[in-house]
């Protein structure tokens, strides 16, 4: 992999501001020194994503996710260090000169540009006399010219080989090639995974294309999908199509609409209901719900008005519950999609359901025609939803459900509890991301606290007392692993670093968080000589009394034991001694 020089990286660094880079994603207002916005790496309705353009690092108060400019783009846009250097460097126009390698061929970069290829290939065919049938096609469908173009549907030719053409003498290596999921690979060589489909190409919120679904039309097929493969840019289960251009919507209204198809879509964000997601060739994943969460809480589902679309729509309400989400239904009257109900009604009558959404157990017992179930059904349909309903975390939730359904239903609540409680309960994996909160150190000892205060003085840009703190301590006094690593640096002259570059030197995402953490917290209005000298005085009699400690219960065993302790209680007044002095 190439790498980028540490000059440039400084350069970059330095010349990028952390408040210009984190505003072009959230919303940041200004407060005291700092700016504060809605985190985007959590779900959350009152903003404690903080940034700090003086250390130009930044925090969140919810979830401890922190960094500078270069992690909040890692994290935020998944792409790796290099990658994002040079999209900073891109913005703020400083050249790169690779020092080795391929000469700024990153796969992720790359896997972007073979996808700008191919959507641009694939409408280029669509809008052309190539794309004549595909462009009928969806015309009859009711989609307008502008909507395609709004979201780059395309048309791939029946052809092996167009896409191929295109992408060669480009300077793609052959693994970057066959990571993109464009192709498909046989001993005859590469040819286009996607022929004679309408391509749906699938975004990043933040608008890069990562992924194509593309449909057969004209033709029996038993795939009408076909999707592109997992790949490094495209992890299905927490992928949704259209958020890049409904994010902002969702926010806005407080809920979101979710679909099952890409169709359903782009009928309805055509007529002019933008709140709205769809998964995209998977069901409906608690990678998925976490990913929503981040945006809103509300979910209104709008799932076909088949058989499959009700239970699909039912399991998908399960997940959402389990973390933590509100989710109702809206259900398409007969058997119609949400695509053609919009069509065959119009926006308002739509919107309208969406405004008064069915509750999801008024849902699920007319679905099931609960109500009307006896005997053995009955019982294991009871039976069915009380398991469900033990694995939701929030105790809050779980007691509502029971209690209405209780009444629904004409059970006692007891009984409903006792049967709950008799269920094995379906073990709710969540995904790593949210065990994150665990493995974030928490530094509660005093003696952490007071190698925390020495750092965040040791971090401040003012020289003197930078200076002052350095010539006064000394790296011994640094006992927890992590800290002592941020000592490290702070402390080694010869690197001279500050606070936004020490975070590059942790590439593990937990600790990296926790430094930026450290080095966040607001400096107090204390002489630095004060603490220093108190932190000092924590630091240095830590080991002694803890000594102290251990030779106090040598003493009492050996008094017990009938020995004598005079050797250890000799040491014990020389350290009395020294505490005193400290
Ligand atoms: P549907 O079968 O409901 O398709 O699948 P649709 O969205 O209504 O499509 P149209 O209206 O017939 O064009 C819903 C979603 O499931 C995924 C796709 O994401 C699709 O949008 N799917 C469906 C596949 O991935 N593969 C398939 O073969 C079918
Ligand atoms: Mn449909």
């Amino acid at each position: 992999m190439a790498k980028i020089p540490q000059d440039i990286v400084d350069r970059v660094r330095d010349t990028a501001d952390i408040v210009d880079v984190v505003s072009q994603y959230v919303d940041l207002k200004h407060r005291g020194a700092n700016y504060f916005g809605l985190c985007p790496f959590h779900g959350e309705k009152t903003p404690s994503f903080s940034v700090a353009p003086a250390k130009q690092i930044y925090h969140c108060f919810g979830c401890s996710t922190g960094g500078n400019v270069f992690s909040f783009l890692m994290e935020y846009q998944k792409v790796s260090f290099p990658e994002a250097v040079k999209t900073l460097a891109d913005r703020y126009n400083i050249p790169i000169q690779y020092e080795e390698g391929e000469g700024g061929s990153e796969l992720f970069s790359s896997l972007y540009e073979l996808h700008n290829i191919a959507i641009k290939l694939f409408q280029d065919n669509l809008f052309s006399q190539r794309g004549e049938s595909a462009l009928a096609y969806l015309t009859d469908r009711g989609l307008t010219e502008d909507i395609l173009k709004q979201f780059k549907v395309g048309f791939a030719m029946d052809s092996w080989d167009q896409l191929v053409k295109q992408c060669t003498g480009k300077g793609f290596t052959k693994s970057h090639i066959n990571q993109s999921g464009l192709f498909t690979q046989s001993e005859k060589g590469t040819f286009d995974r996607f022929r004679s489909r309408v391509m749906f190409p699938i975004f990043h919120p933040s608008g890069k294309p990562i992924a194509f679904g593309g449909r057969i039309f004209g033709v029996e097929d038993p795939a009408k999908y076909l999707n592109s493969p997992e790949t490094p840019l495209y992890k299905k289960s927490d992928v949704f199509y259209g958020l890049q251009a409904s994010r902002d919507a969702i926010r806005k209204t407080g809920f979101a609409v979710l679909v099952e198809g890409y169709m359903d879509f782009l009928q309805l964000y055509q007529a002019g209901i933008h709140p709205l997601v769809a998964v995209s060739g998977t069901a409906f994943t608690q990678r998925h719900a976490l990913a929503l969460s981040r945006i809103t809480q509300k979910v209104v589902l709008l799932y076909d008005g088949d058989n499959a679309g009700g239970n699909a729509a039912i399991r998908a309400v399960w997940v959402l519950l389990k973390a933590g989400l509100e989710p109702t239904i809206v259900r398409p009257p007969g058997d119609q999609d949400p695509d053609d109900w919009v069509r065959a009604v119009g926006r308002n009558d739509v919107l309208s359901a969406i405004e008064s959404p069915t509750s999801f157990l008024d849902f699920h017992l007319e679905f099931h025609s609960g109500k009307s179930l006896e005997g053995a059904e009955r019982r294991q349909y009871i039976l069915d939803l009380m398991r469900e309903i033990r694995s939701i975390q929030d105790g809050i939730v779980r007691n509502d459900l029971v209690r209405i359904l209780s009444e629904k239903l004409m059970v006692d609540e007891h009984d409903l509890v006792r049967v709950m409680k008799s269920q094995r309960v379906n073990p709710v994996q969540y995904p790593d991301q949210t065990d994150q909160g665990d493995e974030i150190p928490k530094f509660t000892s005093i003696a952490d606290r007071a190698q925390i205060e020495l750092l965040q003085l040791l971090a401040l840009e003012e020289q003197s007392t930078r200076q002052y703190v350095q010539e006064n301590i000394s790296l011994a006094l640094f006992t927890t692993p992590l800290l002592k690593k941020v000592a490290g640096f702070l402390l080694d002259e010869k690197l001279s670093v500050e606070s936004s570059a020490i975070i590059e030197y942790f590439q593990d995402k937990h600790e990296r968080d926790s430094v930026a953490q450290i080095l966040f917290a607001e400096t107090q209005n204390i002489p630095p000589e004060q603490i220093v000298s108190d932190c000092l005085k924590i630091l240095k009699s830590m080991p002694l009394k803890e000594r102290i400690q251990s030779l106090r219960i040598q003493i009492r065993e050996k008094e017990s034991n009938g020995d004598d302790p005079q050797k250890e209680l000799d040491e014990v007044i020389k350290l009395q001694q020294e505490l005193n002095d400290i």
